[in-house]
């Protein structure tokens, strides 16, 4: 049972609003916004009460069964102010689609999808002063739905919470939007065909912290997953799907279920084919790329997210030995990929596919 789309949302504002930070000081994720959406479900009467109210706390029992067993899932998306003054969501539909993917991942009941997009309408549209205008910042809107049962025994909950929190930020790497540095592990595996790598849950986050800790003692930003079972097959960067470019391929690893169908992983690689390169959603190797970086065919790599945008990859480690690619610079595809994907965030280009819509 699902609230229906056109459920009313309450508004209750806040008696006292705070002032967004300057655009200059935003990093990612550390101030959030006057407002938050709120929805609860209980069992028999489904998803109900859709409401924005003043940010604030969540009381919590100790028992609640989220903070023992994990029943959580997430998504993220943002929304852009443009120079024209409008302020555009990016893909908000495919966005509440694959928060309901990762509700059936994780035996959460699923909401209606359009009202799923109402909520991040709502929250946008209440706190639309917090959507920041300089180059490189946006509205970060973080959707996420636990378990409430208060209870220890370990099967789904028949109680979830359902909110949207929202955060002014700008480029998620301190590096900003030079290139990173990425570690291929092959001492931690984080998913496997048949677990939860393709959902947006806690857990797969949860499992990455340690490899992640280890990389960047290292002096590395972020840990490249190898499949689970073989420890060969490139998987995905923790916060981000991951593409390359061998000679006139552009290459990305498949969705088999280990890693997240990224959206902008999927929008790059329409703009990709849009603009006719050779693109393959294919197994690829660390050997492989490894084997490309020490030949000087591995002109380009970068990741992709909805935090991490395009974020250009200037070395690669594995063990042991470490490459340079494109002599640590952004690469030019890399380059046009990002400023085509900001140009229609911020509506500076047309959306000949109809990914943004304005709030
Ligand atoms: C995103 O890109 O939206 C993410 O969720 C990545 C990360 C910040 C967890």
């Amino acid at each position: 049972m699902t609230a229906p789309s056109e459920t009313p949302i309450s508004l209750t504002r806040t008696r006292t609003p705070n002032t967004r930070p300057a655009d200059a000081s935003l990093s990612f994720g550390k101030v959030f916004t006057d407002h938050m959406f709120v929805m609860d479900y209980i069992e028999g009467k489904g998803w109900h009460d859709p409401r924005v109210v003043p940010y604030g706390p969540l009381t919590l029992d100790p028992a609640t069964s989220v903070l023992h067993y994990g029943q959580a899932i997430f998504d993220g998306l943002k929304a852009f102010r443009g120079a024209d003054g409008a302020i555009r969501l990016f893909r908000a539909q495919r966005h509440a689609e694959r928060l309901n993917k990762s509700a059936r991942a994780l035996c959460i009941p699923e909401m209606d999808p359009g009202l799923v997009r109402r909520s991040f309408e709502a929250i946008v549209a209440a706190d639309h002063a917090w959507v920041p205008s300089s180059p490189g910042t946006s509205l970060y809107i973080r959707p996420t739905v636990i378990a409430t049962d208060v209870m220890l025994g370990v099967h789904p909950a028949h109680s979830y919470t359902y909110f949207v929190i929202c955060s002014p930020v700008g480029a998620y790497y301190k590096e900003g939007v030079k290139p990173v540095r990425i570690l291929a592990t092959d001492t931690h595996v984080r998913a496997v065909q048949g677990g939860l790598g393709e959902a947006k849950t806690a857990a797969n986050y949860a499992a990455s912290l340690s490899a992640q800790q280890e990389a960047e003692r290292a002096g590395y930003t972020q840990v490249l997953w190898l499949d689970g079972v073989e420890r060969k097959w490139i998987d995905e960067v923790g916060t981000m799907n991951i593409m390359m470019r061998i000679g006139d391929e552009v290459i990305t690893p498949p969705l088999a279920g280990t890693i997240l169908d990224g959206v902008t992983r999927n929008s790059i690689l329409q703009l990709l084919r849009d603009w006719g390169h050779k693109v393959s959603e294919r197994k690829v190797s660390i050997d492989e790329v490894m084997q490309a970086g020490r030949d000087g065919t591995l002109r380009e790599m970068w990741g992709t997210g909805t935090a991490a945008v395009v974020s250009p990859v200037g070395e690669l480690g594995y063990k042991g030995e470490t490459i340079r690619i494109g002599q640590g610079q952004t690469g030019a595809l890399t380059q046009k990929l990002y400023d085509a994907i900001t140009a229609i965030q911020y509506g500076r280009a047309p959306d000949p596919h109809g990914w943004t819509s304005v709030v």
